[in-house]
């Protein structure tokens, strides 16, 4: 057996946010603690939230202490259990970064409700933004802070409700691929799992193998279909269920 690299969403991938229950999290942890200290696996959790909202679900929920923590929905990545975010990928997100103006060209729009406080980050700015708007809400926002103020920034809608503006060298992607190449892990030994629009970036940046958890949301739904490649899983079980099939599936346990 290979050591692999595994990547997971965390909300309604490797456990459930709200409904449903986690009856296969513990085999799930079992398996990969065990591969961690037999061939060297790395664990790392990728998730949209915040140091807070981490903590908090860490409180909740019973997951393991990963390699490295992506939060904030790539824009910061922890090695180590550390609580200081790794310098070299701030670094890479920095140039031409502007926060300040992102939040002053968004405060024209009615539409976006700001999320609390802890969920804006340095190089994260996030609202509530409502379905039924988005579609002509997102373009025009988009163009206005691309085309018009020439901002690197890229939008990031999630679950019918969320959207997170971020860096353009930022995303849970690119913060995958930034650790991949730091351990050297080759595509073909690296799996990513997620369930919603922010994990998109997961499958799209390369060719690492990918499982798709079966109560995935319809934009993720919605890209594999557009985009099937082989190397996709679309796994019938939930959530951790869900990921333990695809690690089956792809022959890495
Ligand atoms: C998490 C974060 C939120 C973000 C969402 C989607 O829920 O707390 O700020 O918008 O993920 O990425
Ligand atoms: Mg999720």
């Amino acid at each position: 057996m290979k050591p692999f690299l595994f990547v997971s969403d965390l909300d309604d991938t490797l456990v459930y946010r709200t409904v449903g229950d986690d009856n296969a999290l513990p085999e799930l942890n079992q398996l990969l603690s065990q591969h961690r200290q037999e061939y060297g696996t790395k664990i790392v959790y990728s998730t949209g939230r915040s140091p807070v909202l981490y903590k908090q679900l860490q409180a909740q929920k019973n997951i393991l202490q990963p390699d490295a923590l992506v939060l904030s929905v790539g824009t910061e990545i922890y090695l180590d259990g550390t609580d200081t975010p790794d310098s070299g990928w701030s670094e890479i997100l920095s140039p031409g970064w502007q926060r300040e103006t992102v939040l002053s060209i968004t405060q024209k729009y009615r539409e976006l409700v700001r999320q609390p406080d802890s969920e804006q980050r340095p190089f994260k700015v996030s609202f509530f933004l409502q379905q039924e708007v988005s579609a002509r809400v997102i373009p025009q926002l988009e163009a206005e802070l691309q085309k018009k103020y020439k901002l690197n920034v890229k939008l990031i809608y999630s679950s019918g409700i969320d959207l997170d503006i971020v860096p353009h060298s930022s995303d849970k992607g690119q913060a995958m691929q930034f650790l991949r190449r730091k351990w050297k892990f080759a595509a073909e030994q690296t799996v990513v799992c997620g369930d919603s629009g922010n994990d998109i970036a997961l499958f799209a940046v390369g060719n690492e193998r990918g499982i798709i958890v079966g109560n995935a949301r319809k934009e993720l739904l919605q890209w594999h279909n557009e985009y099937p490649f082989d190397y996709h899983y679309l796994a019938k079980s939930f959530c951790a269920g869900g990921i333990i099939e695809g690690l089956n599936y792809f022959g890495l346990l």
